[in-house]
């Protein structure tokens, strides 16, 4: 693949949107988004931000349906139905969106991907590992990250930094933040393993810390990372 796919990943209340954020600043200032020009084809962008769930026209309808209380009425979620409504997601991103962007030289900054689905529904919902590896392989047609950043926070710290957020009337406590602390637990036992299976793409970031010191350990790792790719 011409381009480059870094994923952020983590709980409730990591601050991986942040992050993502802060990195695509770093980019730009730093130069690095000019350098990448060179490298991509067409009308493509050297650098995109993007996130699962909603990163594609259909994918906001999904994530509003998955993430807002009142948008089923007071149906609950069937857990099935929850997995393939991220699994849908991922499909129609992965083929709309980070495909063709990747194929053009892109570097793909993307908020949550597959390793969500395996801690969210394989360990905090408990739903069988086997058949999520099938459906993520079906979702992706095998386009794993190239780097992912894992913000490891303790969840009762992130949420209630999501609670803080949550003063201001406009944001509201979404489905999955609602869930029991003994699921937020869980996956993050599911990221830890993940972690440890995939050494070479998941890089595991201390996420108690400051904004700004979390940032300069991933833009630490990013720019070496950066030369290697883009000699
Ligand atoms: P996100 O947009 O990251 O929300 P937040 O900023 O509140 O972390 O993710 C939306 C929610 O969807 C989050 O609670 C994690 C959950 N999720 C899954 O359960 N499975 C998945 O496969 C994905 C991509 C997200």
């Amino acid at each position: 693949m011409l381009g480059k796919f870094i994923v952020f990943e983590g709980g409730e209340g990591a601050g991986k949107t942040t992050q993502l954020n802060l990195v695509n600043e770093w980019l730009t200032g730093s130069g690095w988004t000019s350098r990448m020009k060179g490298y991509v084809q067409g009308d493509y962008p050297p650098v995109l931000t993007t996130r699962e769930p909603g990163g594609t026209a259909l994918g906001k309808s999904i994530r509003k349906l998955l993430l807002d209380v009142t948008a089923t009425g007071n149906e609950a979620i069937d857990e099935e139905a929850e997995l393939l409504l991220f699994a849908a997601d991922r499909a129609q991103h992965v083929s709309n969106c980070l495909l063709p962007h990747l194929q053009h030289g892109s570097l793909v900054l993307c908020d949550r991907y597959t390793d969500s689905t395996i801690a969210y529904q394989g360990y905090g919902r408990e739903l069988d590992l086997t058949l999520i590896h099938q459906l993520n392989q079906i979702a992706t047609q095998g386009l794993a990250s190239d780097l992912t950043f894992w913000l490891d926070i303790d969840p009762e710290f992130g949420l209630a930094r999501t609670h803080d957020r949550e003063q201001d009337p406009e944001i509201e406590t979404d489905r999955m933040e609602a869930n029991e602390i003994a699921f937020h637990q869980r996956l993050r036992q599911g990221f830890a393993d993940l972690a440890r299976q995939h050494p070479e793409r998941i890089v595991r970031i201390e996420a108690h810390q400051s904004d700004d010191v979390v940032a300069q350990q991933i833009q630490g790792i990013l720019e070496s990372r950066l030369q290697e790719w883009y000699p």
